[in-house]
């Protein structure tokens, strides 16, 4: 018995992933010829706000498996300080608030820079019962992550814009402790990340789960 396997959350986690599921971005009239710009614009280190904008309505979740993967990471690090970079619906958030509280308590601050989701996120994570461990930051990532971050990081979560990818790891590179881990979502998106980023010396990093990118802080 956990946190994320017990009411409030398991339930709301069912509905939100059951939610996520049923949307498809693809499909929705305002945006026709999505799929075929899609994976232009997601390799755009200036499309991200226009296409995350046009989108503000979809979830876009880490997976179940993902989901689980952060929780136990989390989990089996004692994690106490978490960044997460992208929060839309907080569904990865609940995942890693859940590990907090099961770890004892902790921080993790979260970014978003669409409103309509920060107050969805800030929805879900209070019916989730972990609203008191997250902070919220509202506006773009490369700014709110910038400023004022906990001296050390145990784990950070990449699910943002992916061309931002390595400009938010240089952002708290500095804090993250030796053996933190770094888990960044779709990592295929964006191969430069894979390729120049999480790499020796400074990390070990192994492709996981298909689109995960796994690393670790080596010193
Ligand atoms: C893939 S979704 C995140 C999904 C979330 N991690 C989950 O599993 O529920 C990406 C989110 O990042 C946000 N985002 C993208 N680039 C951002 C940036 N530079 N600053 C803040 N938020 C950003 C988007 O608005 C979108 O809601």
């Amino acid at each position: 018995m956990n946190t994320l396997t017990t009411p409030p959350l398991a339930p709301l986690l069912d509905r939100l992933f059951e939610q996520d599921a049923a949307a498809s971005p693809a499909s929705s009239p305002p945006l026709p010829g999505l799929s075929e710009e899609r994976e232009q614009l997601m390799r755009s280190k200036t499309g991200y706000l226009d296409f995350y904008g046009r989108l503000k309505d979809f979830p876009f979740a880490v997976s179940r498996e993902t989901g689980a993967l952060l929780y136990m990471l989390a989990r089996s690090c004692g994690a106490r300080t978490i960044v997460e970079f992208g929060t839309s619906f907080a569904i990865s958030t609940l995942h890693l608030a859940a590990a907090l509280r099961d770890n004892g308590g902790g921080r993790l601050i979260t970014s978003e820079f669409e409103p309509s989701k920060v107050a969805q996120a800030r929805k879900n994570l209070t019916e989730g019962g972990l609203i008191d461990l997250v902070e919220i930051r509202e506006g773009d990532a490369l700014k709110t992550l910038s400023v004022d971050l906990p001296e050390t990081i145990d784990l950070l979560l990449l699910d943002g814009a992916k061309p931002l990818y390595p400009d938010v790891l240089s952002l708290v590179e500095s804090r993250l402790r030796p053996g933190a881990l770094i888990v960044a979502d779709n990592a295929d998106f964006y191969p430069e990340y894979r390729s120049a980023c999480a790499r020796p010396p400074r990390y070990m990093s192994t492709p996981f789960a298909e689109d995960v990118e796994l690393s670790m802080r080596i010193g």
